[in-house]
Formats: C-alpha cells, structure tokens, sequence
C-alpha cells in the first residue's frame, strides 16, 4: 500500500519533470530564438474623440502602421480602437475591457489629461505598459511608472513656429495683414479646450514671439471653441458683426478652428482677413494651397505614428525600445514639426 501510494504519487511529478526537460531541451537547442516570440499581439486604442479631425488623422497613419508591420514580421496586429466619447468614466471602462482582453500594451490619448490615475492604477496591476499620446498626463502620474510613455509634439515649438509664418508675411507684404494701412494688426485668438497643454502653451508662445520679433500686434478679443470648426466658425461670427472691418488677423491653436473661422469669413463676405493654424491636417493643407491660409504648423503624423507604433510593438512582444529613438528622460518623445505656406 505504501509502496503504491508512493509510486502513485511520483508519476505525475515524473511526467511533468520529464516534459520541463524535454520543453527546456527543444526550446533551448534545436528552435532559433524569435521562434519563442509570441506570434500576435494585441493593442488597445482609446481615444478622448473620436470626431477630433487631429486624431482622426493619427488614427489612420497608426492602423496603416500597424498593417505594414504585420506585413514585415508576419506577427498578427490586433489593434482594437474605441472612441470615449469625451467620457473619462467611459475612458476607464475601455482600458478595463483592454486588460480583460489581454491587451499586451495600451495606447491612450486620455480625456482628462490631469486623470490618468485610474488608467495608470489599472495598467500597472496588470502590468501592462502604456502609451499615452497627444494629451500629457501631469509629470507626477508620468513619474509612477517606468512603463508610462508619452508621444506628442512641443507646443512652445508650435507656437514660435506659427509665429514665424505671420512674421515673415508681414516683413515680406506689410499691407497682407495691416489691411488698413495703419501700422497695426489687429487680430483675433481662437483657443482649443483650456486644460490643455498645446492651447495654453501655444497661444503664449505665438503671442509673446510676435511681441518680441517686433511684430505690431493688438488684440481685439479672443475665445474657447475647443479644437472644433462649427464652435470657432459662431465664435468668429460674432466677433465680425462686432468689429466690422476691423479684424485683420485670426490666430488658431490648430486647423480646424481656423477652418471654422474661414467658413464665417466666407459666410459674412469679409476678405482679405489673414488666418493661421497648427496640425498640417489634411483640409489645412488644402485650405494652405488654396490660398485660404496664410499657412499652418504641419506635425509628421507619419513619424507621429511609426514612433508610436513602435513603442507599442517593442512592449508588446516583450522587447527593449529602439535605442534610436532618444526618448527624454526615457519616456518623452516630440514628433518633428515643419511649416506649410502656399508655394
Ligand atoms: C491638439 C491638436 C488639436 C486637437 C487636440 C486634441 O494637439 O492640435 O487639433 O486634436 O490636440 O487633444
């Protein structure tokens, strides 16, 4: 009985040894090394908007990404995109559902860029890596984490950059923005959501370097209308009623609300009016060429969505990141920035 039990009890521990050493023996010797590699991967996509027209645009350039990497690698992509709607309780739910999922790396562009408690909570239970992008969580929620990413561009540099367009318009042709020939442009600002980082930092930035390139700059009034064409084309609706004649320049923090100013421009019959924005969205660019823009700060979106992709994958597959890629401070990347003026 005893030497039964015993004999009993060893089996299965003898199997499963045996079938350790044999899986050791395989994988060690005989299999080449990626082989162990998972074969597919799975990524979660949560975005704060899925109507914003920037977004839309990385979208795009993210899932065309991820379909030449399958191509390359032949590793399967399970990319699964969901819009939040403006909702960060919808946000967080999403980011639930990913890691029920076994998403093996999260790519946020978070609603409330000063919440991402909750996300970061939840990822690093399960210790799944995120990529936040566009909207910067605070440096303390960054800092929680080594496994916390953040890919956007750098809103001073948009900023000086815009600024750029207006001056050398003015130096060049004083008379395209100074319509009334008396030294002054005056011009109006049409802001994006104010909790956020690109509208805060690039309206100073355009301003103050305005200032300090000794462009005469005089402000008539400016507003919130949220990164959206229809809330920026009432906005500037108004403001025409209100200073007839009278607005010279329109400063955007990005296309669409330019676009939305150029509609009520158009709407009200006014001309001449100067508009800038920031994006390099794909109607920006048009609105550029068309002549309709004075000109506009255009990102890279395709390197805004490879760097991502790759962050993404690298995690995803358990690999260490590009060394290339520089990241500041090991987790901050900046996509390039370029401006577009009609040729
Ligand atoms: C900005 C972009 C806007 C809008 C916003 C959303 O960087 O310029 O067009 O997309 O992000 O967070």
């Amino acid at each position: 009985m005893k030497k039964m039990m015993g004999s009993q009890m060893l089996k299965p521990f003898g199997r499963a040894t045996l079938c350790l050493f044999a899986a050791v023996f395989l994988t060690g010797c005989s299999q080449p090394e990626a082989s162990r590699e998972k074969t597919s991967i799975r990524i979660g996509v949560s975005l704060y908007r899925g109507d914003d027209v920037f977004i839309n645009n990385i979208r795009s350039e993210l899932e065309r990404e991820a379909k030449a990497y399958e191509r390359e690698t032949g590793i399967k992509v399970n990319l699964d995109i969901q819009d939040a709607k403006g909702s960060q309780n919808t946000q967080n739910s999403q980011v639930e559902r990913f890691i029920s999922l076994g998403c093996d790396a999260l790519c946020i562009n978070p609603v409330d860029r000063m919440d991402a408690s909750s996300i970061i909570d939840q990822a690093m239970t399960a210790r799944v890596p995120v990529v936040f992008f566009n909207r910067q969580p605070v440096e303390e929620d960054m800092n929680r984490w080594d496994q916390l990413y953040y890919l956007g561009v750098d809103p001073k540099e948009s900023g000086i950059l815009q600024a750029g367009i207006v001056e050398k318009c003015y130096k060049e042709t004083p008379e395209r923005l100074d319509l009334n020939g008396d030294g002054v442009i005056n011009y109006v600002l049409l802001e994006g959501e104010s909790s956020h980082q690109d509208a805060l930092i690039r309206t100073e930035w355009s301003i103050q370097t305005l200032k300090d390139r000794g462009v005469p700059i005089e402000k008539l009034t400016g507003g919130i209308a949220n990164w959206e064409r229809s809330q920026a084309s009432a906005l500037m609706e108004q403001w025409l009623k209100k200073y007839p004649g009278e607005i010279e320049l329109v400063i955007c923090n990005n296309d669409d609300m330019a676009l939305g100013a150029i509609d009520a421009i158009d709407r009200e019959g006014a001309s001449g009016i100067g508009v800038v924005g920031i994006d390099g969205v794909e109607s920006g660019l048009e609105a550029v060429q068309e002549g309709r823009m004075l000109g506009t700060v255009s990102s890279n979106k395709e390197q805004y969505a490879r760097v991502m992709f790759s962050i993404l994958a690298d995690k995803a597959m358990g690999r260490e990141l590009d060394p290339e890629l520089e990241l500041e401070h090991g987790k901050y990347y900046r996509c390039p920035q370029s401006v577009i003026e009609k040729e």
